[in-house]
């Protein structure tokens, strides 16, 4: 539930109030379309804020669009190394350029007293949600390895089912909890362009084309007299002119990539009664899947041993899975001792399910974005997306008559006096309640 409102209403909401926000806005107040600038109040701040804002969003935002206009093209060009780590690069300097950029303007706002009569609520508030915004994308960079790779099969098809009409919020929906807030806030900042100066983004200055150059500057009368510079300005056009063609080409590129798409929805084939009703079917299967897991999952809540395997039936090569607790997937092997290791099957960089084949080194491979976790440390390769390990789990061991003979906590703490050579092989293996995080 929370889900479809943060990814489906809440989108759909933004994209409303962003639409008939900006057009309404356009028609009561069209000379409100600006940046209102500042710059005749304070400039030397301004000057350092804005150039690294400026500069570090652009890069940023125009990155973010490869993954989603030609999520092919780009997963190619990612799978080179080199090429993604330069890319990865790129984006973590523009993010601290932004973030410094961005410290400087919400500093300068809030510090001089003439620009806070020009400020209001909602442009510092906005200027705060972009900071944090930033923020969380440079983390989830950081965090979660590789974003421009993994982006393509998990954001890229939600965007897009988003913006045609056909929500599908799966890819998103077991994401880790930051690429969530990285979603949900830019939604958020979406919303709420139209209610600030943001709005002059869709202020494209056409008329710039066409009319003389011209500078602003003060003037007073008794300056007019001493300064002939105050005359006539003339400066070229070519820069402005190269900057503006780059960014139709690149507004272009999204509008195609847009109305292809939407041609897409609206040209879609009939759906037939017997089709709408095998689609009920499905849903109804699925919500009696989810309420089943729900009754399975509390079951096992309740139970303080959750039977894994008899010891005899691990293999050291191959594991066999289990659902822990937290109906998390999770790992048995025998390790070279003899006793068991267990270990979560859930990838610490995006969450897949990891395999259950050792490779010649005693690792388990995530096949998602290919992470290499040893079994016995829980620790991914190095380079790998993954940066955690993953985490053990403890185990009891019982014999026939349920008494425990040996236990290990998951940091690996044994407790019992037995032998282990002398533990008979067809004991069970259990997950513990006590052990449970
Ligand atoms: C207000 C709009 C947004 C801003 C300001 C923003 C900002 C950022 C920043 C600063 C980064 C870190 C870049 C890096 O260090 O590589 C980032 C990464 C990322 N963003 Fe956004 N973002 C926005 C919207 C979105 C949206 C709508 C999506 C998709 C639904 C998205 C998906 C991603 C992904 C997948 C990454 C990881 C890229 C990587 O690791 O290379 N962002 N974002
Ligand atoms: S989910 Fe990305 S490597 Fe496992």
């Amino acid at each position: 539930m929370m889900n479809q409102m943060f990814f489906v209403g809440l989108p759909y909401l933004a994209l409303f109030l962003l639409v008939a926000g900006s057009i309404l806005r356009y028609v009561w107040n069209p000379f409100s379309y600006s940046a209102l600038s500042s710059q005749f109040l304070e400039k030397n701040a301004l000057l350092w804020g804005t150039l690294s804002w400026h500069i570090g969003i652009l890069i940023i935002l125009l990155g973010h669009l490869p993954a989603f206009l030609v999520p092919e093209l780009w997963k190619s060009l990612t799978s080179n190394f080199v090429f993604l780590l330069t890319v990865e690069t790129v984006g973590v300097m523009a993010s601290i350029l932004c973030i410094a950029g961005l410290i400087i303007l919400i500093v300068r706002r809030v510090v001089s007293g003439k620009l806070q009569q020009v400020t209001t609520v909602i442009d510092i508030l906005l200027l705060v949600l972009i900071l944090l915004q930033v923020v969380i994308g440079l983390s989830m960079a950081l965090m979660h390895r590789w974003g421009a790779v993994w982006s393509t099969g998990t954001t890229t098809p939600y965007l897009w089912s988003i913006l045609t009409f056909r929500p599908d919020i799966s890819y998103i929906e077991e994401m880790p909890l930051l690429v969530q807030a990285h979603i949900v806030m830019a939604w958020i900042i979406l919303m709420l362009v139209p209610f600030s100066r943001l709005v002059h983004i869709f202020s494209f200055p056409f008329q710039y084309f066409f009319r003389p150059p011209q500078k602003v500057v003060w003037v007073s009368e008794r300056r007019k007299e001493h300064d002939d510079s105050l005359v006539v300005v003339q400066e070229s056009r070519r820069d402005f002119v190269k900057g503006a063609l780059g960014l139709s080409v690149a507004g272009a590129l999204l509008s195609v990539g847009v109305l292809d798409k939407l041609a897409g929805f609206f040209y879609k084939p009939e759906v037939s009664v017997e089709e709408e009703s095998k689609l009920l079917e499905q849903k109804l299967k699925r919500l009696e899947q989810t309420a089943e897991e729900r009754t399975y999952q509390l079951e096992r809540m309740k139970k303080e041993f959750i039977y894994v395997s008899r010891l005899n039936q691990l293999d050291i090569e191959k594991g066999k899975y289990f659902i822990d607790y937290l109906m998390r997937p999770a790992l048995a092997f025998l390790g070279k001792d003899g006793l068991p290791i267990l270990i979560s099957a859930k990838c610490t960089h995006l969450g897949c399910t990891v395999g259950s084949e050792l490779d010649n080194q005693g690792r388990i491979l995530c096949p998602c974005h290919v992470s290499y976790f040893n079994i016995n440390t829980g620790m991914p390769n190095q380079g790998a997306p993954a940066l955690d390990p993953l985490p053990h789990l403890g185990w009891v061991i019982m014999n026939a008559n349920n008494e425990i003979i040996l236990e290990q906590d998951p940091s690996g703490k044994r407790y019992g006096n037995v032998n282990v050579s002398s533990i008979d092989k067809s004991n069970r293996v259990f997950i513990a309640k006590k052990h449970k995080e």
